[in-house]
């Protein structure tokens, strides 16, 4: 049995999360064609294909998974998992099925002004990532001018924009990590002077945070409907008290400081060995 990392770039969080496997043999960071050379049945892997910087879609490598997993290797965060995750779109349809509270979402057609109804409202890439062309339209005006600044965006063609109504920011997010159905850690961001948007790629800093029983219990059922084993989930506080879900991320990047107690690499390599291990004896119960 041999454990691989699936990913295109060896990220800090991909290499700390290799190096934390014990369990068995570690290949490290695989790219998806190589894992398909050395994996066989029996193998376990954590897929962390993230979006294209391009924004319109999801970095190739997930039929190559699908092709692990008939090969019997045991691929965490299943291709259809991570589909759920990076497609904003997705995850809306599956948090509002599962009554999870997440803001009103919809796709952008070719009639702008039909979302006028949701204003003040966001405009974003569906596939999108670290803030980028991340848009807060407070009127009509504004809509119409970004409808025309957007056209011409390879992305906008190809992946798509969603619209979603805006949530009063008040400065900060957090952020929690969840790890086979449990909380590994988490941390607050805190927005930079003059910005909205919480992402650390947009100036915000991240503070350590023991989350709340109630921010702990959504992002709980907030991972549960999109059926991830490893995810990070962004929660937004309401203004009134209480929060909503923004988004579960697929293929996060996170550091020691989401866990002051414990390594959270180890305690996250933990919780997939526990699923790993799971598994194996549903299988072999399946099979007696
Ligand atoms: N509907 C919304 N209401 C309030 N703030 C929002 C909303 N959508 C986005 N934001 C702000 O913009 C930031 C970036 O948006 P979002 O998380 O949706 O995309 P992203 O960060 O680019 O994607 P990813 O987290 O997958 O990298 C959020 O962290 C949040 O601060
Ligand atoms: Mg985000």
């Amino acid at each position: 049995m041999a454990f691989a990392i699936i990913a295109h770039s060896h990220t800090e969080t991909n290499v700390a999360l290799a190096s934390a496997w014990r369990a068995s043999e570690s290949y490290g960071v695989l790219d998806p064609r190589s894992a398909l050379h050395v994996l066989g049945p029996g193998d376990i892997v954590l897929a962390r294909l993230g979006v294209r910087r391009t924004l319109d879609g999801i970095e190739h490598g997930l039929s190559d998974l699908v092709e692990l997993e008939r090969r019997g290797v045991r691929v965490f965060n299943r291709p259809e998992a991570l589909l759920a995750g990076h497609d904003k779109l997705l995850s809306a349809r599956l948090l509002e099925s599962g009554l999870v509270p997440t803001p009103q979402t919809r796709l952008v057609g070719d009639d702008w002004t039909a979302l006028a109804s949701l204003l003040p409202l966001v405009i974003k890439p569906r596939f999108g990532s670290w803030g980028m062309d991340v848009f807060r339209v407070e009127e009509i005006r504004g809509l119409n001018r970004l409808a025309q600044k957007l056209a011409g965006r390879p992305w906008l063609k190809r992946g798509g924009a969603i619209a979603q109504e805006l949530i009063p920011p008040i400065g900060f997010d957090l952020r929690v990590l969840v790890a086979h159905g449990a909380v590994a850690g988490a941390v607050r961001r805190r927005v930079s002077d003059g910005e909205w948007r919480t992402n650390v790629s947009c100036g915000a800093q991240r503070i350590a945070e023991t989350v709340e029983p109630r921010a702990a219990r959504l992002a709980l059922e907030a991972v549960e409907m999109t059926c991830l084993e490893l995810a990070v989930v962004d929660i937004l506080p309401l203004p009134g008290g209480g929060f909503c879900v923004l988004e579960v991320n697929a293929a996060p990047d996170f550091g020691l400081d989401y866990n002051s107690d414990e390594n959270v690499f180890d305690v996250v390599v933990e919780r997939l060995e526990l699923a790993a291990e799971a598994g194996s004896r549903l299988r072999a119960l399946d099979a007696a």
